[in-house]
């Protein structure tokens, strides 16, 4: 009698060691399939999204349709990669598709990739906070020439790291990407570098108004002040035939920029809309309550259309060859020439017009 006491007590114990060790498991097993759902479903090393700690992010801080408008766009980006005939880079060393516009932030571990003229001033700032080398109430009070001045040695570019280094945190941290329409891009580097005086209107604009201006007063030629944008897609198609490393940062291509067919981008950013976007990342950080992407000289994504009245005097040759050059930005992100369309239409009826009068 007592001995089966003993029995059921013991056998009663290892039942309940057992549930416990079943529920244990159980949690932790859905926890697991619950990330990887979301965050690394794909996940396959370089060729992968990053297989996030959830300690430091998880995307399912954020609403599951911008999960998944994502997942949409990296698939988009994947697909058109895998269409591209470009030689395969498999085997070369990290550090070589590690580009110095790539940043990091090793407080909350996340990559960005810096494109001049997509928001890059705006989300630096953000990063100056989110790295702490500036006040949480304050980095968005940081002026845009300090952005890229007296704060830039703050930023930490990832070919500052090992090459282990590096792969960790293309394994590992959020990596994010803004892009915009190329076109528009181009515009507001105009708007920005070469319609006002600025040391590139003195320097590329003397070369457009020298070259590429057929109309260019003296005054114009000595300063590169009053360039037209039909003499600055001229001088882009010219320097993007010759040779297209050269260009200009700010003018130089989104893939040549941040290499978006080997790193694999989590996060895309459209600046449609790229206030959503990156207060998104911030919640999938964790850290939404304390930073926000600053709202402080954020270009008129409102005026969008205005970029589009840039092309009306831009010939149709000029327009293609344009084109020709920056598809393969707008094909990797999904941004088209129709767009522009009744810009086009709009000329053609013009010269039409200018014909039979
Ligand atoms: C990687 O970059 C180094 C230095 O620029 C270069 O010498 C080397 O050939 C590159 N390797 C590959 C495989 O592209
Ligand atoms: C197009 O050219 C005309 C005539 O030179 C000029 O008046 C107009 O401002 C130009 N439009 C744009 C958008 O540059
Ligand atoms: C690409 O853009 C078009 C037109 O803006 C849109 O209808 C389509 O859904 C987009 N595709 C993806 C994969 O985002």
């Amino acid at each position: 009698m007592r001995q089966s006491l003993t029995w059921l007590t013991f056998m009663l114990g290892l039942t309940l060691v057992g549930l416990l060790c079943y529920v244990i498991l159980y949690s932790l097993m859905t926890s697991r399939t619950h990330f990887s759902n979301t965050a690394y479903l794909e996940y396959q090393g370089l060729g992968g999204e990053s297989a996030l700690n959830p300690q430091h992010a998880a995307w399912s801080l954020a609403p599951e349709p911008w999960v998944y408008e994502m997942k949409t766009r990296r698939r988009h980006l994947k697909d058109a990669c895998s269409s591209l005939k470009s030689p395969k880079k498999d085997g070369v060393p990290v550090r070589n598709i590690t580009t110095e516009f790539m940043f990091v932030d090793e407080r909350h571990r996340l990559l960005y990739c810096a494109i001049p003229k997509v928001g890059c001033t705006n989300f630096i700032r953000l990063m100056y906070g989110l790295t702490a080398n500036a006040d949480s109430d304050g980095y968005q009070d940081i002026g845009a020439g300090e952005v890229h001045a007296e704060y830039r040695k703050y930023l930490t570019p990832l070919n500052s790291f090992s090459d282990f280094g590096i792969q960790f945190r293309l394994d590992h941290y959020l990596k994010v990407i803004l892009v915009r329409h190329p076109f528009e891009r181009l515009v507001s580097a105009f708007r920005n570098k070469l319609e006002r005086h600025t040391i590139l209107s003195f320097n590329e604009g003397t070369i457009i108004a020298k070259y590429f201006e057929p109309h260019a007063t003296k005054a114009t030629i000595r300063t590169g002040d009053g360039v037209t944008f039909e003499g600055f897609v001229r001088y882009l198609n010219f320097k993007a035939a010759k040779d297209p490393d050269a260009l200009d940062q700010h003018w130089r291509r989104f893939f040549e920029l941040c290499n978006p067919c080997d790193v694999h981008y989590d996060v895309i950013g459209r600046h449609e809309t790229v206030e959503r976007d990156v207060n998104m990342v911030l919640k999938v950080l964790g850290v939404a309550d304390l930073f926000h992407y600053p709202r402080k000289n954020m270009q008129h994504v409102s005026s969008a259309d205005l970029w589009k009245i840039y092309f009306t005097n831009v010939s149709s040759s000029q327009l293609t060859k344009l084109w020709a050059f920056y598809k393969l930005d707008g094909d990797l992100f999904n941004y088209t020439l129709n767009s522009l369309n009744f810009v086009v239409k709009k000329r053609l009826r013009n010269e039409h017009m200018a014909v039979l009068t």
